[in-house]
């Protein structure tokens, strides 16, 4: 059924397969033979090399390339930051919130950091306004249209919710940019939660802004993320968070002035996440490899599979099952999630919780017989479901 070729030799590069039916992916990743390999690679080449900046350098700019590939953006509109929540800040701290335009519009699908860093812009005169969820994993459009005006500076949105895995519809992306756009406001998008479980084209979905990481999807580790800048708005933008690494010239060495790069590179900071490089370059190379298209077939017919396989199981689903509103995660109630997982565990199904929640994510190394492995356990422990 798969549409990844040769699922079954996909799959032998994970170690952790088949003894784990994972679908924790939207938590972590699995490991990948390249990637561990890759940080193999670096402990080599310190041991061989002590430092080696020109070429730790590179691999920064791989990255960046990787990224852009991925997006179908140009290179020069990525920045590569040490977390989403940095990529966040360095745009938060290029707007200036005391004059009229001081809104910030924020879905009640995101993620506490984004909520939290959106909030912390309040001392800086910002009002933040929360549109609300229907309470079907849905945020209804009208919620967006009444609260987005002229005083609006930023509309921040969440493609999936990490919490149920409810997405915004393209269609309703690309209207919110529309109203975001008439109003002279600019839409950040945080696609944390579907950046390589399927494609995302931000200039087809028309928003200014995509911020995530590299540890679930993508496949990578914790401590390097990604943020996409639309080419149009990187020179109006100027952050007040800075670095070396942000500079036109990191070379220049100069502390009489911050001059920063022309590119997206000025929304990054310090010393690049060198080891992390190494992993989310291998990761990002399996993930275009395989390609965002036919990962996405893959995650949708997996995930409608297994949808087929709760119903036909009266096992209860939360998340949308509109293919249009729903992600790669599926969540299913549970009155205690905490021991759902763990009961779960212990059949080496694994699986994360949130907010009475079950989550199973799915990724293209999951297959039929993982569901079947899911399925049979959450019926053992039908009891906790609900
Ligand atoms: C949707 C989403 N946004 C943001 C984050 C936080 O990212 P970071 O820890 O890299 O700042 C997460 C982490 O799980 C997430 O799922």
């Amino acid at each position: 059924m798969s549409l990844i070729p040769d699922l079954d030799a996909v799959r032998a590069r994970f170690a952790s397969l088949p003894e784990l039916a994972y679908f924790s992916s939207g938590s972590y990743g699995l490991i990948a033979d390249s990637v561990r390999g890759a940080f193999e690679h670096y402990m080599a080449d310190r041991i061989a090399m002590g430092a080696d900046w020109g070429g730790w350098v590179g691999r920064l700019e791989s990255v960046r390339g990787q990224v852009a590939r991925l997006f179908g953006v140009d290179s020069d509109e990525i920045a590569i930051t040490a977390s989403a929540s940095a990529g966040m800040n360095a745009i938060a701290s290029a707007f200036d919130f005391t004059g009229l335009r001081n809104k910030v519009v924020l879905s009640n699908f995101e993620f506490p950091t984004s909520g939290q860093i959106w909030h912390a812009q309040e001392r800086a005169g910002a009002r933040i306004v929360h549109v609300a969820e229907a309470g079907d994993g849905t945020i209804p459009m009208d919620g967006f249209a009444d609260a987005i005006d002229a005083d609006t500076a930023i509309v921040a949105i969440s493609h999936v919710c990490y919490r149920h895995g409810g997405k915004i519809p393209d269609a309703d992306i690309r209207e919110i940019a529309r109203i975001a756009h008439a109003h002279g406001a600019i839409v950040v998008l945080d696609c944390y939660q579907s950046a390589g479980s399927e494609r995302i084209d931000p200039r087809a979905l028309g928003v200014d802004v995509c911020v995530g990481g590299m540890l679930k999807y993508l496949l990578g580790t914790a401590g390097v993320a990604y943020l996409y800048v639309r080419r149009e708005l990187i020179g109006r933008l100027t952050p007040r968070q800075s670095g070396w690494f942000a500079q036109a010239d990191p070379d220049a060495m100069d502390i009489f002035a911050n001059i920063p790069s022309s590119t997206a590179r000025r929304f990054e900071a310090g010393t690049p996440p060198v080891p992390n490089l190494y992993a989310a370059g291998a990761g990002l190379e399996l993930i275009l490899d395989l390609g965002v298209d036919a990962i996405g077939d893959h995650v949708r017919t997996i995930t409608r599979h297994a949808l087929d396989r709760f119903a036909a199981e009266d096992i209860p689903v939360f998340t949308p099952t509109d293919d249009a509103r729903r992600g790669p995660l599926i969540a299913l109630p549970s009155h205690d999630e905490a021991a759902l997982v763990n009961a779960l565990a212990a059949d080496k199904v694994i699986t994360s919780s949130r907010d009475g929640k079950v989550r199973a994510g799915f990724h293209f190394y999951n297959n039929e017989a993982d569901v079947e492995r899911l399925v049979a356990s959450l019926r053992r422990n039908h009891n906790l479901l609900g």
